[in-house]
Order: structure tokens, then sequence, then C-alpha cells
């Protein structure tokens, strides 16, 4: 075993280090004897070439050595356009898919490895999933369709009934109870089927692009209201979704994916100031950037001697309302949080800031191989 670094005498304890959920060299491929490619460990080798052979034998490689952890109350938002291989990444986290190769560690344990039976009650007990199509009963009521879950569970009815009552009145479903999925908008048949996912308090949610299928007000208003769930019950979230714009909004970090393969992880803001490639950047073309960047994400790289005592600005402050403020103050300001001086912020590091992201739109431009952002997932 590798030696472990120091610890420092406040760290937090070893066990709340082990991330929720840790996805290991994930492969899913299509086709026929997929496990043939994998006789060797040669995907530890070339991966990328890997895929290219397989697909030149016909195979479908939808998940292509797929690594990433996702964090206790963390909300990881998976995008890439329609086929890049988003359902398949998660619906193999639950093996609702069968992954050809990797390892899934939930809580440390590797699902892999786990029976059939210990794996149904890992998915009815510690995993919630939401689906575009909404996936209710048609044949039950609000009521019924959130309780079912319930049912396989084994709880009693008293219990079963005060979890439901619960999950409506978080999502807001009360006076619904009693109407059949076609009576109800297809906001409202969201909100049964996120209640219904919530209902069983699962660790481990899974949101397979939730709101895609919703008018862009509805989405809006429910992305809110996710995050307003969120706060209150801080799960550990697998969000996917192929509109930037929302991930901006709800993501503590995002991986983008092209066929198969991870391009970039990182925080919405890293995406935003350094794409890891010009399709990065392609897909956070329309971003409005004066309202999105912040103060921090455009500090100067060199900090100026004294910049501590310039005029200090809050590490929070958009771009937006920054520009007033730096205009004509070519020393810059001091940008601090929570009352603590955190770097500078000049004119010249905000155009710094933006122009690297020029460059690479100019890029992006220029080549053949810009995605049509926006096309369904
Ligand atoms: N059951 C399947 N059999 C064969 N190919 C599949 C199957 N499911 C998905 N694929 C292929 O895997 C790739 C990734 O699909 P998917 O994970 O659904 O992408 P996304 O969710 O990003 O749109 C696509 O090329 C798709 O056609
Ligand atoms: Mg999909």
């Amino acid at each position: 075993m590798p030696t472990a670094a120091p610890e420092p005498a406040d760290a937090t304890p070893a066990a709340s280090l082990v991330p929720k959920l840790s996805c290991k060299n994930l492969w899913k491929v299509y086709g026929s004897n997929p496990q043939h490619w994998f006789r060797d460990n040669a995907v530890t080798t070339d991966p990328v070439a890997l895929a290219q052979g397989m697909r030149a034998k016909g195979l479908i490689p939808a998940a292509v050595n797929v690594s990433f952890d996702v964090a206790k109350g963390e909300i990881f938002v998976i995008m890439g356009l329609s086929g890049s291989g988003k359902s398949t990444v998660v619906r193999c986290l639950s093996r609702l898919v069968e992954p050809t190769y990797g390892e899934i560690l939930l809580d440390g344990e590797d699902l892999l490895r786990k029976s059939a039976r210990e794996l149904i009650e890992i998915r009815r007990h510690k995993i919630g999933m939401v689906f575009q199509n909404f996936g209710l009963m048609p044949h039950l009521s609000v009521i019924e369709n959130i309780a079912f879950p319930l049912r396989l569970q084994g709880l009693a009815e008293r219990e079963r009934r005060s979890r439901v009552e619960k999950v409506i009145a978080l999502v807001g479903l009360e006076g619904r109870e009693k109407s059949y999925p076609h009576q109800l908008s297809g906001g409202q048949q969201q909100r049964v089927g996120i209640a219904r996912s919530l209902a069983t308090e699962p660790e481990l949610w899974l949101l397979d692009e939730p709101f895609s299928a919703l008018d862009p007000m509805i989405r809006r208003q429910m992305q809110d209201e996710f995050l307003s769930i969120q706060r209150k019950l801080r799960k550990s979230i697998v969000f996917i979704t192929h509109d930037f714009l929302e991930a901006l909004r709800i993501a503590d970090r995002i991986m983008l994916m092209r066929d198969g393969q991870i391009v970039q992880i990182g925080r919405p803001v890293d995406l935003i100031i350094n794409p890891a490639d010009e399709y990065v950047a392609e897909f956070t073309r329309d971003v409005p950037l004066v309202r999105v960047l912040k103060a921090a994400d455009v500090l100067a790289e060199k900090v100026p001697e004294g910049s501590a005592a310039l005029p200090g600005v809050d590490a929070e402050t958009t771009i937006e309302d920054l520009l007033p403020m730096l205009a004509g103050r070519h020393d810059g300001l001091s940008v601090t949080r929570s009352g603590q001086h955190i770097g500078c912020v000049t004119p010249t590091s905000l155009i710094d800031a933006l122009a690297r992201r020029a460059d690479l739109h100019g890029a992006a431009m220029r080549g053949t191989k810009s995605p049509a952002v926006g096309d369904a997932g």
C-alpha cells in the first residue's frame, strides 16, 4: 500500500473523506462479446485506442473509462450532447445497465460484487431515480404512485402514509393526491416522479434529464424547487442535463462527456474560464458571462505589492457590478471574502480572463467540429 500523506491535526475523520459514490474506470460496451476486450486489463494502457478498436469492429463503447467521485451532499452534473453516454453512465451507477468493466463504489462498497438480491435491497433503500419521461404508472393515483416503492420496502401502512404526506408537501402536490397521471400537467407529473423517488429516503439521488421535457418557465421553477429541496435534504446527487445554463444554476461540479469519454470535470466556472478544449468552450458559449463570473474568478495572477490597501470589493461581486467600480482604476481593487483579502482584480486581469475564452471561441468557430448545443439529449 502507498504511504498515506500525513494528516493535519484538524483533519476530518477518514470515514467522511470516502466519497459517497466512486465510479472507477467504468466501461459499457454494446455489441457481441465485449468482455473479450478486457482480458489482459488492456484498459489501463490506452483507453482511447481501445475504444477506437472496438468501434472499428462494430461495437459501441458507450462509456469509455469513466472515473469520477461524488461527495456527500454534492450535486454532480453530467452534461453532453445526445448519444454521448450520459444515460448509460447513470444507469450503470445502479446497475440498471450492467457495466462491462470497472468499479462502482457506494460508501466504499463495490456494487459490481453484490448479488442480485443485495442489489435489489440497495436500489430500494439507498438509491432514488427520476427519469425524463416521468415513468409513472398510469393506472395508479398520485398517492399510490408515490407509495409504490414503500410497499416494496415492506413499510407498514401508517409509516407509508406519513412518508407520502411528507414528500407530497415537499414537492407542493397538496390537493392532487387522488389525481391520475393523465389529469396532471408535465410539471405536476414530474413532481410525482420526484416525490416517489424521495419517499424511500435514498442517500444517492440519480436524475436523468428530469426537466428536459418541460417548458422553459416551468423548468426554471422546478430547478428552484429542486435546489430548495436539496438545501433541506442534502442528498448526494448525479443530475443529467444537456443544457449548460441548467447545469450552471444547479451544479457543484460538472462532468462534460463526448463519445462516451470525459472531456472535462470541474466547477462550472472552470469550464467557462479554463475550458479543456474548443468543444467545452462551444458548450459554454451562450453563458451570460458578466452575470455569472465573480470577482474571485478573475483575480490577477501576480498580486501587486500593497494591493491589500486598495479599496475592497467582495469576492462574490458579479462582473456586471464590478465593471463600473473598476473603470478608471488601473491599480485595481482588493478582493475580500468574509473580510479577508484574497487577491486583487485589475482591468488587465479581467480582460485576460475574458480573452482566454475568446481565444478558444475563435478556435471553435474556425474548427469543423462545433457541437450543436441545444440538441435534445
Ligand atoms: N441498449 C443499447 N444497445 C446498443 N447501443 C446502445 C444501447 N443503449 C445506448 N446505446 C448507444 O450508446 C450510446 C450512448 O447512449 P446514451 O447513454 O443513451 O446517451 P445520452 O444519454 O447521452 O443521450 C449511443 O450511441 C447509443 O446509441
Ligand atoms: Mg439520455
